[in-house]
């Protein structure tokens, strides 16, 4: 039986964070779906736009070797409706948000994995500005 995998994330300046993971997200079964956040989600959750547009960013994400299908995600509060649309069997999260997602639980396996320490797409922007 194959295993389907499904993250979420912004995925904006793309960087080797986002790299990881995604490659060590895929590695927790055989099929990686990602579903990249709108950036009216964005507008709502920081009130800036991502600096690349979610068609952007989408095709980045989707060019990856490690993914095999992107989806939009256009509000947090329908996670558990997108796990059951692509029939997740793996959510995979960065453990910036441990404990956050435990209630997919009953619909699929949680797992949070550790993030690449000293690299955001917040610090490279300040970076490139200062
Ligand atoms: N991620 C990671 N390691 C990093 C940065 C991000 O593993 N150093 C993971 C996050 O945990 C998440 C995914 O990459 O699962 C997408 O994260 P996103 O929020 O788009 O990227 P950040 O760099 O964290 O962006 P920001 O600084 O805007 O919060």
């Amino acid at each position: 039986m194959s295993r389907t995998v499904v993250t979420f994330g912004t995925f904006d300046v793309f960087h080797v964070g986002h790299l990881r993971i995604l490659e060590r997200a895929r590695s927790h079964g055989d099929r990686l779906v990602v579903g990249v956040s709108t950036d009216a989600l964005n507008i709502a959750k920081k009130g800036r736009p991502p600096v690349y547009s979610q068609q952007e960013r989408m095709e980045i994400v989707a060019a990856l070797r490690c993914v095999d299908a992107t989806f939009y995600e256009e509000s947090l509060e329908l996670k558990g409706q997108y796990l059951r649309q692509y029939a997740a069997d793996v959510l995979v999260m960065g453990d910036d948000w441990a404990g956050r997602f435990d209630q997919y639980g009953d619909t699929c396996e949680v797992v949070y994995l550790p993030r690449t320490p000293a690299i955001s797409t917040t610090e490279v922007i300040e970076k490139i500005r200062d």
